[in-house]
């Protein structure tokens, strides 16, 4: 195996709660009368809550105060939870369940770096609680993607250097942490289509394929 640990971000990689961002955010943003689509959605991809909020916030024609946002994404957070209630180990595929199995066969140790501050309660939600070796989450970080301080933490949690580490996400913003961070990356949708990235993926089972020699 070209790397001795693999790190991989949760929502849009190893399940689809992306979708589940974009229905919770669009509800509040229709909620309060500002436009909101998928490209902007394509901005918030590995952006903190608070941050994501603030993107949104740029088409308002009025101002918020902090307390304000703070609710705005509260509200937002329980939309997306009630939402997140609903999955269940099926929603884990089994292209992804299957090379996750293969890689760790083939001695990787996997880790997960997400922004994502629910991301143990997915893990739980979709049977992979316990599974990685490591998890860096939004709970254990100060800023959030485009810095890599959630991928430097995922390496170090997992007792490895960053160029001993591949990071796979889907977010221009990852890929940019990524190479901040002095890790190799593999991107799947918008990030496969990123110039800095070093290995774009078809999909999620391309992996196995980057991973050797
Ligand atoms: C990232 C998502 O994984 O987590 C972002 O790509 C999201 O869209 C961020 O804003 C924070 O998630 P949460 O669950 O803490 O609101
Ligand atoms: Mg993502």
């Amino acid at each position: 195996m070209k790397y001795k640990g693999i790190i991989f971000d949760l929502d849009g990689v190893v399940c689809f709660t992306d979708q589940y961002h974009y229905q919770a955010w669009k509800k509040m943003a229709d909620r309060i009368g500002v436009y909101f689509d998928e490209k902007i959605n394509n901005r918030l991809r590995g952006v903190s809550r608070m941050e994501s909020l603030e993107i949104i916030l740029e088409r308002s024609t009025r101002e918020y105060s902090e307390e304000e946002k703070k609710e705005l994404a509260a509200e937002k957070n329980e939309l997306y939870r009630e939402l997140l209630g609903s999955m269940t180990p099926a929603d884990l595929s089994g292209e992804v369940k299957e090379t996750l199995d293969r890689l760790r066969e083939g001695g990787a140790k996997l880790a997960i770096g997400s922004s994502s501050k629910n991301a143990k309660m997915i893990l739980s939600r979709i049977g992979l609680e316990g599974y990685f070796d490591a998890v860096s989450d939004g709970t254990n970080i100060s800023r959030s993607k485009p810095d890599p301080e959630v991928f430097l933490k995922a390496a170090e949690f997992l007792g490895l250097e960053p160029e001993e580490c591949l990071v796979v996400e889907d977010a221009k913003a990852g890929i940019d942490a990524a190479c901040a961070g002095g890790f190799d990356s593999a991107g799947l949708g918008e990030a496969a289509q990123y110039e800095r990235t070093t290995y774009p993926l078809n999909s999620f089972s391309d992996l196995w394929v980057c991973c050797q020699e």
